[in-house]
């Protein structure tokens, strides 16, 4: 037995939509914030490597002063918090490093264990293809912490807006995020719908299933 039900789930995403108005007079409160901090948190990526970090903004005089940087989309502005999903630029053999000495550390193994999980990473992310595009790579992973966070919110009943309409050099300057070596890739505002925001109300545009999944049996 599931612990929530097929019509539930499916009547949360049907619930969920890429709200326009927020409301500003309400807060996503503590408890619920933690849960979708670690909802963030527990994201999977790329050989696990994390190459991302969230920043929650709270404070209303830097919302407001992002707005025009979102192309005046007011959700910046008037949701509760606005998550600014950042990746790293570059990955480097520390970056492996650290993530092998935490593995061992975490899961009480000796370090020697993981070399050929180690080589392949390195192979791979730091002097392989991907190396050539780390950002692009980089990218891929916190798209799936937006999705992540939007359906968890979602299920609890907390409103989102995923948005690519913004000015990622805006971003990185007013957060001071090339210096620390990331960049903005996604924004994901939550908060709470406003009771009059019609798009709350308008029908899901979505093609049909048998087009958009295939069955090879
Ligand atoms: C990656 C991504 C970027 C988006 N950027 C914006 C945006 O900047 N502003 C906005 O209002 N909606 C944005 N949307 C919302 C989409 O238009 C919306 O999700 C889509 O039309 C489906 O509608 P629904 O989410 O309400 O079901 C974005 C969605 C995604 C997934």
């Amino acid at each position: 037995m599931p612990v929530i039900s097929g019509n539930e789930i499916i009547d949360r995403l049907k619930w969920r939509y890429a709200t326009k108005q927020f409301d500003p007079e309400k807060p996503i409160g503590e408890a619920d914030w933690s849960t979708l901090e670690e909802a963030l948190i527990l994201t999977p990526s790329s050989y696990g490597l994390q190459p991302w970090k969230f920043f929650v903004i709270t404070n209303q005089d830097l919302k407001e002063s992002l707005v025009a940087s979102a192309y005046n989309q007011r959700q910046v502005a008037d949701c509760s918090h606005l998550v600014v999903m950042a990746v790293r630029t570059k990955m480097t053999e520390d970056d492996i490093d650290r993530l092998i000495d935490f593995t061992a550390e975490v899961r009480g193994i000796d370090r020697e264990k993981l070399a050929s999980y180690r080589h392949v990473m390195v192979g791979d992310i730091v002097h392989g293809p991907r190396s050539h595009d780390a950002t692009g790579w980089a990218k891929l992973q916190a798209y799936i912490a937006l999705g992540n966070f939007m359906t968890v919110a979602a299920m609890m009943g907390i409103d989102t807006c995923p948005m690519e309409g913004f000015m990622p050099p805006a971003f990185d300057e007013a957060l001071d995020l090339e210096e620390k070596g990331y960049t903005t890739a996604v924004l994901c505002p939550a908060g709470y719908r406003k009771a009059d925001d019609r798009y709350a109300t308008l029908a899901k545009v979505r093609y049909p299933r048998e087009e958009m999944i295939q069955h090879l049996r």
